[in-house]
């Protein structure tokens, strides 16, 4: 979908030559900001009790006497909040979507000034409702007709929805890559599928890539991604992508993805109740690539680094046991008491990895603990870091992207639970407190970075009847690295 601006007065909304015209009603009351023929349409839906104005409400007209354009529909925000408006602009976009029109303009009644974040929204609303996941399911139906989009506006406020609709595509684009490939499914979406994913990547962005296979991550030393691969008949990959949109001397920012295809638990099996949706384990590695795509579209003047541990998690006679004893990239020696903790297995070889690049802000992203599901719930990313001013920005991003992420904590107490007998650490504390002492062993690794890590595990994909990838959190990172490109 194509997401525009138009500069336009009231009166002329009703004259805007659109396949259809949304109009997004704000608050309990009948907006005065309407030409007549659309205040007429709206007193005459609510009179007879067609429409009532509370948030989520939605009403199709089709053709209205005085408008231009042969369709149009209502759709009603509680509050001109970017967040109220993006709810309505997805109900009204839902309700056009299957109707013959290919381009709809959206007047916004009744909020006042449009900032750049209702321009995103609507970008954000439009690309959640298009998306269509076909790549195993062709018969998954047509691509909807609505392929534009356009947000009306007053002079005053064009500028800043023109950010906003250009922002906002950029990271609908990230984010469509985001779920698409954390979409497909184990088998099709294997470490090397995202490789080959990346380098295409990397073709239409103009990104340098390198992809390590086997021998050259056992060359590395990285035997603690080696050590939740070698269960698996598929190889393993580190994938390594740089966007360079800043001077070659400027410290880029890091970001590490978690790219498990598929976590069986290996060993330490997991149950069979929806191990299914552990193809999504690799949620953070695709967040990864659809940020760098989101980053580079908008040329944003920065040095930008993707890694990506990317493996399989399966049991075998050749997979890694519980007790087994690894060394890492850093060098430091694991003991793996649990294999179905192996995400920070992969993350701190990458980790260490990162530190070679002398970065000046290292962001890991990962599907990592069932834990932080409990603690969080599928609204809020678990934030860690040791870093107020850190976990400040990444907030503050979160927030402005309507992709948020709540802080957690990382007192030295809950390092205790790791200790081993037999290795410098262990790979798993005791149930409680499990998405910090995740976090905590991550931080082991990370003593020379200026580091954060967001687990994922409740807000990158859905379950049940709308089960799928949610492309979080490539807006919460678009929006961070885009605050530390130069001049921001
Ligand atoms: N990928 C899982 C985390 C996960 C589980 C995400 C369920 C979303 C839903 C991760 O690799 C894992 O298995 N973590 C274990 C850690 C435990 C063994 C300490 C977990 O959360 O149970
Ligand atoms: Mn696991
Ligand atoms: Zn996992």
């Amino acid at each position: 979908m194509d997401f525009r601006h138009q500069a336009i007065t009231v009166a002329a909304v009703a004259s805007v030559s659109a396949d259809a015209l949304l109009v997004v009603l704000v608050g309990s009351k009948a907006p005065a900001d309407l030409p007549a023929a659309l205040g007429k349409a709206l007193q005459a839906a609510l009179k007879q009790g067609d429409l009532v104005l509370e948030a989520g409400r939605t009403l199709y007209l089709g053709q209205v006497r005085g408008v231009k354009s042969p369709r149009v529909a209502f759709a009603v925000a509680a509050d001109s909040t970017p967040r109220s408006v993006k709810g309505a602009f997805a109900a009204g976009l839902a309700q056009l979507k299957g109707l013959g029109g290919r381009h709809v303009a959206v007047w916004i009644a009744g909020a006042g000034v449009l900032r750049e974040a209702h321009g995103e929204a609507l970008a954000a609303a439009g690309g959640d409702v298009s998306y269509l996941y076909r790549h195993t399911k062709p018969s998954a139906g047509p691509t909807p007709k609505l392929t534009r989009a356009t947000l009306l506006c007053t002079r005053a406020d064009e500028a800043a929805v023109d950010a906003g609709v250009r922002l906002g595509a950029a990271i609908v684009a990230g984010v469509t890559l985001a779920r698409e490939l954390a979409n497909r499914p184990g088998n099709h979406c294997t470490p090397a599928h995202l490789a080959e994913q990346a380098q295409e990547l990397a073709k239409a962005m103009k990104l340098e890539v390198e992809v390590l296979g086997r021998k050259e991550i056992e060359k590395l030393g990285m035997g603690a991604l080696l050590a939740v691969a070698q269960g698996s008949q598929q190889p393993p990959r580190f994938i390594v992508l740089r966007y360079r949109g800043a001077a070659a001397g400027d410290a880029p920012v890091v970001l590490v993805g978690k790219g498990i295809t598929f976590d069986s638990g290996g060993i330490s099996i997991k149950p069979a109740a929806e191990m299914d949706e552990m193809k999504f384990d690799m949620g953070g590695a695709a967040s990864v690539l659809g940020t760098l795509r989101a980053v580079a579209q908008l040329k944003t003047r920065v040095n930008l680094v993707g890694l990506i541990p990317t493996c399989e998690n399966l049991p075998s006679g050749q997979a890694v046991k519980p007790g087994d004893v690894v060394t890492s990239l850093a060098g430091k020696t694991i003991e793996i008491l649990n294999t179905d903790a192996e995400g920070r297995l992969i993350l701190c070889d990458a980790l260490a990895y990162a530190e070679r690049l002398k970065p000046r802000v290292v962001v890991d992203i990962a599907t990592l603990t069932g834990a932080c599901v409990v603690a969080l719930g599928h609204h809020r990313s678990g934030l860690f870091t040791p870093h107020d001013a850190l976990a400040e920005a990444l907030t503050r991003a979160g927030d402005a992207a309507l992709d948020p992420c709540w802080r957690m904590p990382l007192d030295p107490e809950y390092d205790d639970a790791l200790k081993s007998n037999f290795a410098d650490v262990a790979n798993v504390g005791p149930r409680a407190g499990g998405a910090i002492t995740a976090a905590m062993f991550l931080k082991r690794f990370t003593d020379k970075l200026r580091w954060a890590h967001l687990d994922i595990a409740g807000t990158a994909w859905k379950s049940g009847a709308h089960k799928g990838a949610t492309g979080r959190p490539v807006g919460l990172l678009t929006h961070y690295v885009l605050a530390q490109a130069d001049g921001a």
